[in-house]
């Protein structure tokens, strides 16, 4: 029996990871919530995958924790959809912002669309805007919590229900819809009529800041509209690559 307190080492998460990829999200959010809650939170894009997460959460405590990285870039149809759910679900959005003097710095010397100049520019403003608010974000936590799908990407096929998180002090990451098609996440949205952001009824599978994410055509690989202009394999912001192995 694991003591509840004590941290988890890299070899008892990834038992549990292979533990966990029978259970339902709901029995994976169940453990999780009972062990972690309230030093536990979802990191939300508000994206229909975090909206169904929401969900299930406030399905098995009352008050979710919920945090945002508010890169600063986003779609007004994006704080539309933050505030339905906070409406919804009577719970706070902790919202984190980046750093304003470094915002300040990149854009002073590189310009404000310097995303689209090289992918090192689109590093660093990711860096900025997102990676550096969710160390923060994750500062004082044992867990996160994500609305990750293997079926999303090719960088996306190996990751585990729950994983040792060793780049943020090795806490917890725990990604409970993991196994989940997109079918099943629009359904759960329809049968339990959750908000979502407008933009996926316009073409939008997948949502991340303004300038980066476009509509794609049908039959397109629902990333394909996450920076457009770069290779698939290396498609990722950051906040979901591991920088080191785990280690106990
Ligand atoms: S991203 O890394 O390419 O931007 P994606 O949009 O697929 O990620 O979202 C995957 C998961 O990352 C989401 O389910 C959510 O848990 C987390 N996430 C992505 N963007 C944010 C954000 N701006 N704030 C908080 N969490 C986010
Ligand atoms: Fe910057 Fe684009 Fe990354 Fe948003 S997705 S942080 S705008 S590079």
């Amino acid at each position: 029996m694991i003591n509840p307190q004590a941290k988890l080492s890299a070899e008892e998460v990834r038992q549990l990871g292979r533990e966990f990829d029978s259970k339902s999200a709901l029995e994976i959010l169940r453990w999780t919530l009972d062990r972690y809650h309230p030093q536990i939170a979802l990191a939300s894009s508000f994206g229909a995958e975090d909206v169904v997460v929401i969900d299930l959460m406030a399905k098995v405590v009352e008050k979710p924790r919920v945090f945002t990285l508010d890169t600063g870039r986003l779609h007004q149809e994006t704080y539309d959809v933050m505030e339905w759910i906070r409406e919804r679900y009577r719970i706070p959005i902790e919202v984190y912002f980046p750093n304003s003097g470094a915002v300040e710095n990149m854009v002073r010397e590189h310009g404000l669309n310097l995303f689209y100049h090289s992918i090192e520019a689109r590093k660093m403003c990711c860096g900025i805007r997102k990676v550096e608010p969710l160390g923060r974000a994750l500062g004082s936590l044992r867990g996160w919590i994500t609305g990750l799908r293997r079926e999303q990407s090719v960088t996306r096929g190996d990751v585990a229900a729950v994983e040792f998180d060793a780049d943020h002090g090795g806490i917890v990451k725990v990604n409970p819809i993991i196994r989940w098609t997109r079918d099943e996440v629009w359904d759960h949205i329809k049968s339990n009529k959750i908000p979502y952001n407008a933009l996926h009824d316009r073409g939008y599978p997948s949502i991340g800041c303004a300038p980066c994410t476009r509509a794609v055509q049908p039959g397109e690989d629902e990333r394909a509209g996450r920076w457009w202009w770069e290779r698939p394999d290396l498609k990722e912001c950051g906040l979901h690559v591991k920088a080191k192995p785990a280690k106990s």
